[in-house]
C-alpha cells in the first residue's frame, strides 16, 4: 500500500533515530492503576507548573539590590526606598497584566509542588515501594526533595521584601555559626559584610538556572528508571511479582497523565486567582534594624526553625573558638542526621532484614508494622519540632507561656516518637488480626439475630473472593528473616557483636507479625461455617 503523508514522516525519523523499536516497546507499557499513584504526578505536574509560572516571571522580575524610590501604582509605598527586586515583584503584582495571577500561582504551585513530594514520599514508603529494585529512585527522590527545599528557599527570598530579608538574615547567622570558617564563607557568600548587593543577584541565577537545571536531569532520571523498573502493582488476582495488570501506555494512560495536569494546572490557577499569598506590599522592603512580628518561613523551613526555637543555648569555647551548639545542632546537624536517615531508610531496613529478592507487589502498611511505626516516630519528630516553629502564634492564640511550650517541647521531641512507634505498631497488629478473622469468619454483617432460646448473635458473611484472595495471598515476611534464629541458651548464635544485634533487630522487626492464614485453616473454617449453617 502507498505510505500516508504521516507514515513517511515517521520513517523518516525512524531511520535516523531509530525511535520505532524503542517507541513500539513503549507506548505499549503497561501502568497500574490506583489513586495513591497520582500523587507522584501531582509532584511532576505542579513543578511543570513551577516552569511555566517562572519563566513568566523571569521576563519582569530583576535580581538587582539597586535602591530606588518605588513609583509604581500601589499608593501607601510611594516614594519608599527599596531595592530593584522588591519595587520589580511589586511591579508585577499591580502592573502587569495577569502577574499577581502568575505571581501566585507560582507561589501555591511551589507549596502543592514540596507537599506533593513528601505524601509522594509517605505513600512509597508505607507501601514497600522502595524495596530491591527501585533503592536507587529513593536515593534520587530524597535528592529531589532537598533540592526542591532549597529552591523554595532561594525563591521567596527573591523578592527581598521584610520577611524573606529575614530570612536571608538568619541564613547569614546560620552561616556564622560554622566553626573556624563561618564568617569567611559568609564573606563569600554575600561578597562583603551582610546584605552587601550580590546576594540577590547570586540567588536569582542559583533560582532560575542551576537548580531547576538538576530538578529536571533528576527528573529524568526519576521517570527513566520508574520504566525500566515498571511500576510495582498490588497484590491481586493474576498480578504476580512477574507481570504488570493495568493500562497501557497509549490511549489509555497518556489521555489520563495529560488530563491530570490540566486538573493540576486549573487548581493552582484557582488559588493563584482567589487566595493571597505573601502579599509583600503589606511587609514593606527589607532592613535589617527591623522584623516583622510573627515572621515565619514557608510551611516545609520549619522544622529546622523549631528546633533553633526549643534548643537551649550550650555553647563551647575550644582553642579560642566559640561553638553555639544551639545553632549548630538545630540547622546543620540535625537535618543532616534526618536527611540521611531518609536517604538509608531502604538501605537500613535491607540490612535488617536481610531480603535479598526483587520486590514488585507491594505490601499494606498493616502488614509491615514496624516498618510502618518507624516513620509514623519519625512524622511524630517531624510534627512537633513544626509546631515548634510555630511557638510565637501557638502561645498568644491559646494565651500561653512561651517558656512552658519551649519546655513542653523539648521533652516531647523525645518521648512523643517513641509512644507513637508503639502505638503505630500495636495498632497495625490489631489490623492483621481482624483481617485474619474476616478471612476465616467473614465480615459482621450487623444483622443481629435472635435464636429459639433468646440468645443474640450477629450474622458474618463471607468475605468477596477477590479480597480473600488479595489477604491470603500475602508474602509470610518471617520466610525472609536471612539470619539463624538464636534460641534462648544462645545455640547458633551468630558470631560478632554487629551480628548478634542485627540478628536481635531482625528478630524484632517481625515480632508479633501474624501471618496470613494457611489452607488448612482455610478449610476448616469453612467446613465449620458449612456445618453451623446445616444446623440453622
Ligand atoms: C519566585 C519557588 C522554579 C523564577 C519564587 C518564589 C517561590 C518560588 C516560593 C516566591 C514567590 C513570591 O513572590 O511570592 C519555586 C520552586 C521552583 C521554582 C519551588 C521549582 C521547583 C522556578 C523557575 C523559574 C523561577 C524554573 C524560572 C525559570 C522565579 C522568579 C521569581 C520566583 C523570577 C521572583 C519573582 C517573584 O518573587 O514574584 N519561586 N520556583 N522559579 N521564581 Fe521560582
Ligand atoms: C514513583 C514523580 C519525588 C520515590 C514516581 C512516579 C512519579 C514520580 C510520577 C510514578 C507514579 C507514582 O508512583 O506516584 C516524582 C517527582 C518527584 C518525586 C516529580 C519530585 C520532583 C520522589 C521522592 C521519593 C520518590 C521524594 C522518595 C524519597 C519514588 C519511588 C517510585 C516513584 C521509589 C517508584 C514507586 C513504584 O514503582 O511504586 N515518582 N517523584 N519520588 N517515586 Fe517519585
Amino acid at each position: 500500500t502507498a505510505p500516508t503523508r504521516t507514515g513517511a514522516v515517521a520513517n523518516w525519523a525512524d531511520e535516523r533515530l531509530g525511535l520505532g523499536t524503542v517507541m513500539k516497546k513503549n507506548l505499549r507499557k503497561v501502568f497500574p492503576d490506583h489513586w495513591s499513584f497520582m500523587l507522584g504526578e501531582i509532584a511532576l505536574w505542579s513543578f511543570v507548573v513551577l516552569l511555566l509560572t517562572g519563566v513568566f516571571l523571569t521576563l519582569w522580575y530583576d535580581p538587582s539590590m539597586a535602591e530606588t524610590p518605588y513609583t509604581g501604582s500601589y499608593a501607601p509605598l510611594r516614594g519608599i526606598e527599596m531595592s530593584q527586586g522588591m519595587s520589580s515583584t511589586l511591579h508585577i503584582s499591580f502592573d502587569v497584566r495577569g502577574g499577581l495571577l502568575m505571581r501566585q500561582m507560582h507561589h501555591w504551585a511551589a507549596m502543592l509542588f514540596i507537599a506533593a513530594m513528601m505524601v509522594h514520599l509517605l505513600r512509597v514508603y508505607f507501601t514497600g515501594a522502595f524495596r530491591k529494585p527501585r533503592e536507587l529512585n529513593w536515593v534520587i527522590g530524597s535528592l529531589l526533595l532537598l533540592l526542591g527545599t532549597l529552591e523554595g528557599f532561594t525563591g521567596y527570598s527573591l523578592p527581598d521584601d521584610l520577611l524573606s530579608g529575614t530570612g536571608i538574615r538568619a541564613a547569614d547567622g546560620f552561616v556564622k555559626s560554622i566553626p573556624v570558617v563561618g564568617t569567611y564563607v559568609s564573606f563569600f557568600l554575600f561578597g562583603g559584610e551582610f546584605p552587601g548587593d550580590s546576594i540577590i543577584p547570586r540567588l536569582y541565577i542559583i533560582h532560575v538556572l542551576l537548580i531547576p537545571g538538576i530538578l529536571l536531569g533528576l527528573i529524568a532520571a526519576h521517570m527513566l528508571l520508574l520504566v525500566y523498573h515498571k511500576h510495582t502493582q498490588w497484590p491481586g488476582p493474576g498480578r504476580t511479582e512477574e507481570n504488570v495488570v493495568g493500562f497501557p501506555m497509549l490511549p489509555v494512560y497518556a489521555a489520563k497523565a495529560g488530563g491530570f495536569f490540566f486538573v493540576v494546572f486549573g487548581v493552582t490557577a484557582i488559588m493563584g486567582g482567589l487566595m493571597t499569598i505573601n502579599p509583600i506590599w503589606r511587609y514593606g522592603p527589607y532592613d535589617p534594624t527591623k522584623v516583622t512580628a510573627g515572621s515565619q518561613p514557608d510551611w516545609y523551613m520549619g522544622w529546622p526553625d523549631g528546633a533553633l526555637r526549643i534548643m537551649p543555648g550550650i555553647e563551647t569555647e575550644l582553642f579560642g573558638y566559640t561553638l553555639s551548639w544551639n545553632v549548630l545542632v538545630p540547622i546543620i546537624i540535625l537535618p543532616g542526621l534526618m536527611f540521611t536517615i531518609l536517604l538509608m531508610l531502604p538501605f537500613i531496613e535491607n540490612w535488617i532484614t536481610g531480603d535479598k529478592r526483587d520486590h514488585h507487589l507491594l505490601e499494606r502498611p498493616r502488614d509491615a508494622p514496624t516498618r510502618t511505626a518507624l516513620m509514623v516516630a519519625l512524622m511524630t519528630f517531624y510534627g512537633l519540632m513544626w509546631a515548634a516553629g510555630g511557638n510565637d502564634i501557638i502561645a498568644i492564640r491559646f494565651d500561653l507561656s512561651i517558656n512552658q511550650i519551649t519546655y513542653f517541647l523539648r521533652a516531647a521531641v523525645f518521648i512523643g516518637p517513641v509512644i507513637a512507634f508503639i502505638i503505630a505498631r500495636r495498632w497495625c497488629i490489631s489490623l492483621q488480626r481482624k483481617d485474619r478473622d474476616d478471612v476465616l469468619h467473614g465480615y459482621e454483617t450487623g444483622i443481629i439475630m435472635r435464636s429459639p432460646e433468646g440468645g443474640f448473635s450477629e450474622r458474618h458473611a463471607p468475605l468477596p473472593q477477590e479480597s480473600v484472595y488479595t489477604l491470603t495471598s500475602r508474602e509470610d515476611t518471617k520466610a525472609y528473616a536471612a539470619l539463624p534464629a538464636t534460641d534462648a541458651n544462645g545455640v547458633d548464635a551468630p558470631n560478632g557483636r554487629i551480628d548478634r544485634v542485627r540478628a536481635k533487630l531482625s528478630q524484632a522487626w517481625f515480632a508479633h507479625d501474624t501471618a496470613p492464614p494457611t489452607r488448612e485453616e482455610l478449610d476448616e473454617a469453612h467446613h465449620h461455617a458449612e456445618h453451623a449453617h446445616e444446623l440453622q
